[in-house]
């Protein structure tokens, strides 16, 4: 840990030099556990294995929108179970997407708001973290039927999602006030899973995972310049990076 702590000035000074999110990992693993999904490097499109975590869906009509890597889900169970105990109640509302479902997804909020405003809040699709299997969406007892909106992050459960995840392999993966380094607006109830010592990490460091794959996985990132905020020209020039 004193060696990431050592580092972590000197990668953050880094990124923000390059717009921060704004750098490639060419040579990912599709089954990396840290691998690295937003919006300048796409999921990969690769059969995936997936299991229905044994978990409270938000609503029982969302019971096939729950699945997970089946690491990420045996860690999401025992996240709840852990909450149940201290008496805090929480639901899986969204964790693997397709791409049709992502884009449907996407599409949607283009209907309710302008694609400035919808970039910041939802992936494109290709480009959602949801396709990796790797992310849960996590909604909370207090403010169950409000949507996923920041207000979770003000509520007892979420509080408890924010304090706890990490010593289940996960981490909120748009924390507030990142959106410069991670693309997206405030997430509370949008956590990935990492595994427990980068989760560890990544809490004790207090950076975003953009900021925690610069330090931990410097050789393999190609760092880019010139990069505008959050657009749709992002993801199209990524694309030609892709392998
Ligand atoms: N809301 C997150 C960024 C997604 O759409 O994947
Ligand atoms: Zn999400």
């Amino acid at each position: 840990m004193g060696f990431f702590r050592a580092i972590a000035s000197l990668a953050i000074g880094l990124t923000m030099m390059v717009d921060t999110w704004g750098y490639v990992m060419p040579h990912q693993d599709p089954s990396d556990i840290l691998i690295l999904v937003n919006k300048t490097n796409r999921a990969p499109i690769v059969p995936v294995t997936l299991v229905k975590p044994d978990v409270t869906p938000t609503k029982p009509e969302l019971s096939e929108n729950i699945y997970m890597r089946p690491e990420a889900a045996a860690a999401l169970e025992e996240l709840f179970d852990a909450a149940a105990q201290e008496g805090v109640t929480l639901y899986a509302t969204s964790g693997f997407r397709s791409y049709s479902t992502q884009k449907a997804i996407y599409e949607r909020k283009l209907e309710r708001m302008d694609e400035r405003q919808a970039n910041a809040s939802v992936a494109k699709p290709g480009y959602s973290e949801h396709q990796t299997g790797l992310a849960m969406d996590v909604e909370g007892e207090t403010t169950l039927g409000t949507g996923l909106t920041a207000q979770f992050g003000e509520s007892p459960e979420g509080i408890w999602l924010a304090e706890n995840c990490y010593r289940f392999g996960f981490i909120i993966r748009y924390p507030e006030g990142k959106r410069s380094i991670t693309g997206y607006i405030y997430e509370p109830w949008h956590i990935r899973y990492v595994g427990r010592e980068a989760a560890a990490e990544i809490e004790a460091l207090d950076v975003t995972f953009e900021e925690y794959i610069l330090m931990v996985r410097a050789d393999r990132v190609a760092l880019i310049s010139g990069q505008a905020e959050a657009s749709g020209d992002q993801a199209v020039q990524m694309e030609v990076v892709q392998p």
